[in-house]
Order: structure tokens, then C-alpha cells, then sequence
């Protein structure tokens, strides 16, 4: 009895790892609790945009995933601490809608950013899976590295999950090139390529936060020109301190320093 102890130990083990999709090559399902930031953006009661938590009561996402009429309060609910689309966590009304505006100084730049912030009714219920992160301070460096949480159908194809996705910062003449014709490049935005071929970029939605080691550097903004199974790049637009004026702008409603 005493000797097949640690090979059922062994046998539970692989059943269990087999279970969470740990053994099957090519998904990588996350859990909110490693993506413990990320927060999805529901628009008249349907999953619509992902998007970050940086304060206890603020949210970052792109421009395009809050009403085009900020009143249109109502519209929006946050939802915080799943692992699943749709459902589980805890449900956010909100409070206040906010395209994201420029200093004055910074008019040209202004247009290239693509950032809005929602601020929730009742602030975020802090656990392993719920927290807030910094936006990083500086700017980005291919040398980190870079994640993000996709969705992917969970193995029994019945609900939809987060799923890793590891990512490569384009260099920004690279990232230009491609988009030649297309897209003008400028001001905070960038480019972000799987990291590997079954890194699929376009599992990631529009409000994802791409972050390394904990803290936030971008917001997709553009998935349009992603394919599935190859390294084709989302834009984002760039946290980054060299303009300061994002995370001078947080700072002003978010009481928290940076
Ligand atoms: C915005 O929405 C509010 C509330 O629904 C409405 O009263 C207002 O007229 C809208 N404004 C515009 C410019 O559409
Ligand atoms: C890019 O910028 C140039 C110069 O401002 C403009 O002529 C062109 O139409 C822009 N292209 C796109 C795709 O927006
Ligand atoms: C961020 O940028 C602003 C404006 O350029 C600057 O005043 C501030 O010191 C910077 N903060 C950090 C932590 O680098």
C-alpha cells in the first residue's frame, strides 16, 4: 500500500495537469491570477474590449472601446477577476468615461493617442485575482519580456478563457515599414509580433494590456492586420514616460503616486 503511494500521487498529478491544459502542446490557458490587471470591458452587455487596472477605481483601455458620447455612462460595465469571457468575477458599473486629452504643449502627439479611461462606481475589490499595476516608466526595449492575455475556446469548447501570449516589441522603423500605405506610425505608437508562431496575436483583443514583469507598457489599439498562426503584428499605443503626459494625466485622478 505504502509503495504505490507516489506513483498515485504521480497518476493524480498528470490527470490534474492534463485537466488545467497544461499537457496539450500549443494551448497555453493562463489564469486571471497571473493577468491579475487585466479587466474586460463590456458594452450593452457584451464583452467588447479588454483593458488595465491602474487604480482602484480607474481603468485603461483604448479610445475605441468606451461610447463615442461619454455620458452613455450606462453602456459600460468593467469586469474584474476572471479567468473566463462573460462571466464570472465581479461586474463594475461606471462612474465616469474619459478620452484620454493631451496638455495643451502636446498637439501633435495628441492625436496619435489612442488611450480612454473608465472609472468604476465602486473601487476594485483587491485579491490575488484583482490588482492594479503601474504603468512602466520607461520606454520600451525589444530586450523585455513581453506578454499578454489572449482568449482561447477551453478544451470542451464551451467557454472561452485567457490564454498566454508571449510577445515581441517591433523595432519602430520596422514597425513603420510595414504599415507603409496602410497606417501612419507616429507619436506612441508601436508594434508587437507573436513571439513564436503559435504565439497568435489575434486572440488578444482590442484594450489588452501588453506588460512585462508586472507592470504595463502598452494598449493594443489595432488588431486588423493580425493572422492567426503567423507573426503578424498588433498596434498599440505606448504608456511610455518620454511624453510623460499619460501617466501625468493618471496621476491627476488617480490618488496614487507613480
Ligand atoms: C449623449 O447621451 C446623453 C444621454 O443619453 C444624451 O442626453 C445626449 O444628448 C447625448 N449627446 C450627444 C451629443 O449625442
Ligand atoms: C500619412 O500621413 C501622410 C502625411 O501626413 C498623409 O498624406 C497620408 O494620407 C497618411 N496616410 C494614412 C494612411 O493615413
Ligand atoms: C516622466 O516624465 C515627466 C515629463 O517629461 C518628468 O517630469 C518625470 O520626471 C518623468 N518621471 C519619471 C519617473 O521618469
Amino acid at each position: 500500500m505504502m509503495q504505490s503511494y507516489p506513483f498515485v500521487v504521480g497518476l493524480v498529478l498528470l490527470f490534474c495537469l492534463a485537466r488545467l491544459g497544461y499537457c496539450k502542446v500549443g494551448a497555453r490557458y493562463a489564469s486571471i491570477k497571473q493577468y491579475p490587471f487585466q479587466i474586460s470591458v463590456e458594452m450593452d452587455n457584451t464583452h467588447y474590449c479588454s483593458g488595465a487596472i491602474v487604480g482602484d477605481q480607474w481603468v485603461v483601455t483604448a479610445k475605441s472601446c468606451i461610447p463615442q458620447n461619454t455620458t452613455e455612462v450606462d453602456r459600460v460595465k468593467v469586469r474584474a477577476g476572471s479567468s473566463y469571457l462573460a462571466s464570472g468575477g465581479a461586474l463594475h458599473s461606471v462612474k465616469k468615461l474619459m478620452r484620454f486629452k493631451r496638455s495643451s504643449y502636446d498637439m501633435y502627439r495628441h492625436m496619435n493617442t489612442d488611450i480612454s479611461m473608465i472609472k468604476v462606481e465602486i473601487p476594485f475589490n483587491y485579491s490575488p485575482y484583482v490588482q492594479w499595476s503601474n504603468p512602466n516608466l520607461e520606454e520600451l526595449t525589444t530586450k523585455l519580456k513581453f506578454s499578454a492575455a489572449g482568449y482561447a475556446k477551453d478544451r470542451k469548447k464551451r467557454k472561452t478563457r485567457l490564454q498566454m501570449v508571449s510577445l515581441k516589441n517591433l523595432h519602430r522603423d520596422e514597425c513603420i515599414d510595414m504599415f507603409e500605405g496602410k497606417i501612419n506610425i507616429t507619436g506612441d505608437m508601436g508594434c508587437f509580433v507573436g513571439a513564436t508562431k503559435r504565439d497568435d496575436t489575434c486572440t488578444m483583443n482590442v484594450g489588452t494590456p501588453i506588460a512585462a514583469d508586472g507592470l504595463i507598457y502598452a494598449i493594443v489599439i489595432n488588431k486588423d492586420y493580425c493572422k492567426s498562426n503567423g507573426r503578424h503584428p498588433v498596434i498599440v499605443s505606448q504608456l511610455e514616460n518620454s511624453s510623460g503626459t499619460i501617466v501625468q494625466t493618471m496621476a491627476e485622478f488617480i490618488p496614487r503616486t507613480f
